[in-house]
């Protein structure tokens, strides 16, 4: 048996039964790829039911506000995916459709080669092979391949090899197979070598490399940020604002910042207000955010931006938080 059919075998016995692999509806099987790019199943799996009984069509998330939309994102991160799906929702309704091909599909917002191959196989039966950070697990074990996965050889030769792997006629449940595989059996950490079905024929298995492979060539910057938030409570409302464009958490709401109470009378916040919280540390991608919390009850009204509002503490659940805030929140008492 060659690689391909040991991997369906593998698939048959072993593959997870998740609610949109019963459909072949693009527009579940889409939400669900978009959910599962930075999320593990058993978080995600949940979202999708969410997001399914909420709009349960393209057509329901179109017609939802973007608020509305990354109010459900919430708790989810990496909130760029959810815009796009609310923008690319938009596209689907005006082109009268979902788009049906690999080349097609990539024309909507935020479907890249990895979405469009999974929608176009998945839902399609399109022979497009994927290639996620489970593939390249597998591949560049399998084949003991050390080119960098993130450069642009690197992704050039996985993709062409993972499309020459495919078996035209069963692309959805190949590369299925794969991204299962990778996930359960040849995992990044401790893979289950001593039961795989590939382990005589795979290379960086008989070299002992296995622990090597795949080989990445940037390590990540991490940028340190110091944030310090208030949660200012004035007459029984707090103030809130929503982010702008150009930096982490666009269009989700949050406190103040200290820097925001630029006016003289908002300066006594610094004698007034109790800290709460200090130095917590929350992790992004790309950023280490390390945040203080205050608690201010000010004598007479802050003069915070134009872009603040000022809300009932139990209206919150209607907007959209970053985590952060959320937990933060969380711990103060109403
Ligand atoms: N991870 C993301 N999408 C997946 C899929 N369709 N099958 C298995 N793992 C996945």
């Amino acid at each position: 048996m060659d690689f391909a059919a040991i991997l369906l075998q593998w698939f048959k016995k072993n593959g997870r039964s998740l609610p949109w692999r019963e459909t072949n509806d693009p527009y579940a099987i889409w939400l669900s790829e978009v959910i599962l790019q930075q999320t593990r199943i058993t978080q995600g799996t949940s979202y999708w039911e969410r997001f399914m009984a909420q709009w349960p069509t393209v057509n329901d998330l179109a017609a939802a506000t973007e608020d509305e939309v990354l109010k459900a994102w919430q708790g989810l991160g990496y909130y760029s995916r959810a815009r796009n799906l609310h923008t690319a929702a938009q596209q689907v309704v005006e082109l009268g459709g979902f788009p049906q091909t690999f080349k097609d599909l990539k024309t909507l917002k935020g479907v890249g080669d990895y979405t469009a191959a999974a929608i176009a196989s998945i839902a399609f039966s399109e022979p497009a092979a994927v290639v996620d950070g489970n593939v390249y697990r597998v591949l560049s074990r399998y084949y003991s391949i050390d080119t960098p996965v993130d450069s642009t050889k690197g992704k050039k030769e996985f993709q062409a090899l993972a499309q020459s792997l495919l078996p035209t006629n069963e692309p959805a449940d190949y590369n299925e197979a794969i991204m299962d595989f990778g996930a359960v059996q040849c995992t990044p950490t401790s893979p289950r070598c001593n039961t795989c079905p590939l382990c005589e024929t795979c290379i960086a298995f008989r070299e002992q490399r296995i622990n090597e492979l795949p080989v990445k060539s940037k390590k990540v910057k991490q940028r340190k940020r110091h944030f310090t938030y208030l949660y200012i409570e004035y007459e029984g409302k707090i103030a809130i604002h929503q982010r702008g464009a150009g930096d982490i958490w666009q269009g989700l709401w949050e406190l103040p910042q200290a820097e925001q109470l630029t006016s003289a009378t908002d300066n006594v916040w610094k004698t007034e207000a109790q800290p709460l919280q200090k130095g917590v540390k929350h992790l992004l991608t790309h950023q280490i955010l390390l945040a203080d919390f205050y608690l201010w009850h000010p004598k007479v009204h802050p003069q915070l931006p134009s872009d603040f509002i000022w809300i009932k503490r139990q209206n919150l659940d209607n907007y959209a938080l970053p985590r952060l805030i959320e937990i933060l929140i969380k711990e103060i008492p109403t």
